[in-house]
């Protein structure tokens, strides 16, 4: 999908955490419970040089809880991680952050060694939220606009217990085609990068697929299994009035039903994607992704063959 997007403050948030991860113990990194393998960010293992992580999949409420189970499974298996599932209604987050970051990191700990932790997610993933309830503030700025920085805050959760916030990161190119679409449907990216029929029809796809049962109640069809993606979205738009006049629906409309009624799961609680999904789409994208930069390297090898010494860099934002 052709995401329009710019990054917000990427390289600032990356200087950031570079910085920071010197002296950082546990980097936890806020998931989206829907879809947590699109909302991780390629970038941060890198970034954070392999330190201990505590994956939250967050809005957990939202999302299917027997893939949650899945997903904390897959994560759980892996070394130097831990994961546990989070949302806005447990009144007191703290205590299983703090104990999951001991099991990380578990020499750190009292005045002289306190517990330095990084916190970090996409935009929209929940960290305003979460860091309001963990400081016991109201919700001072949630659905944060992209595009605004935020120093970076500490926050001192116990005496030897400190959390670094840092603002919301995407990354410049998506290499799994599935998660931008994901991304897009869940809301981290700003609306006016993507096309809202293009979304709303991948998400029909996959509910369809998955929850057909959630999509035949909502919209009061039958046999979704057997309508085109397409002739669905119509038939969104006509359950719900979305007409434009001579019989005409109005698709637009209708993305925005079936977008607005999965974030705010009035459909029901769905996830996205599996473990086991998200690896394949990952091995075909990063293949296509590696076949792609090999055709790019090869084009500017024949310019600069042919004595075209002056070629700009590609000004695409590609890389
Ligand atoms: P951010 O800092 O990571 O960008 O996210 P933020 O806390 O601003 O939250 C983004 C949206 O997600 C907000 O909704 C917020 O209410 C919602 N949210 C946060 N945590 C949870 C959760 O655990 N479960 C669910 N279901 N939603 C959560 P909004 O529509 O942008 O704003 P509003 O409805 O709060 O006004």
């Amino acid at each position: 999908m052709a995401i329009q997007w710019f990054p917000g403050h990427m390289h600032l948030t990356k200087k950031a955490i570079t910085e920071r991860i010197k002296d950082t113990d546990v980097v936890i990194e806020l998931l989206d419970a829907r879809l947590p393998g699109s909302s991780a960010n390629p970038l941060l293992a890198e970034l954070t040089s392999g330190r201990p992580a505590l994956k939250v999949l967050n809005k957990q409420d939202v999302a299917d809880p027997e893939r949650t189970a899945q997903w904390l499974a897959y994560y759980n298996d892996q070394p130097g991680t831990r994961a546990i599932g989070l949302d806005a209604s447990v009144a007191t987050p703290a205590k299983a952050l703090i104990d999951a970051c001991h099991t990380l990191a578990p020499n750190r700990g009292g005045l002289a060694k306190p517990m330095r932790v990084l916190i970090c997610g996409i935009p929209n993933v929940g960290k305003s939220t979460l860091i309001n309830t963990l400081t016991g503030r109201r919700a001072a700025k949630t659905g944060d606009e992209a595009g605004i920085t935020k120093l970076e805050q500490r926050i001192t959760l116990e005496d030897d217990f400190y959390l670094y916030d840092t603002p919301g990161m995407l990354w410049p190119r998506i290499v799994v085609a599935q998660s931008g679409y994901h991304l897009a449907a869940s809301g981290a990216i700003g609306r006016n990068a993507y096309d809202d029929e293009e979304v709303a029809l991948e998400l029909l796809a996959v509910l369809k697929r998955h929850y057909p049962g959630l999509l035949e109640a909502r919209f009061k069809l039958k046999a979704v299994a057997a309508i085109a993606d397409e002739d669905l979205l119509a038939e969104v738009g006509r359950q719900r009035g979305a007409l434009l006049g001579r019989g005409r629906v109005n698709l637009q409309k209708a993305a925005e039903i079936v977008m607005h009624e999965f974030r705010s799961a009035t459909l029901g609680r769905i996830t996205l994607e599996t473990p086991e999904e998200f690896a394949q789409w990952l091995a075909e994208g990063q293949k296509a992704d590696a076949a792609r930069k090999a055709k790019k390297e090869a084009r500017v090898r024949g310019r600069k063959g042919q004595g075209d010494e002056g070629v700009l860099p590609d000004a695409s934002g590609d890389d």
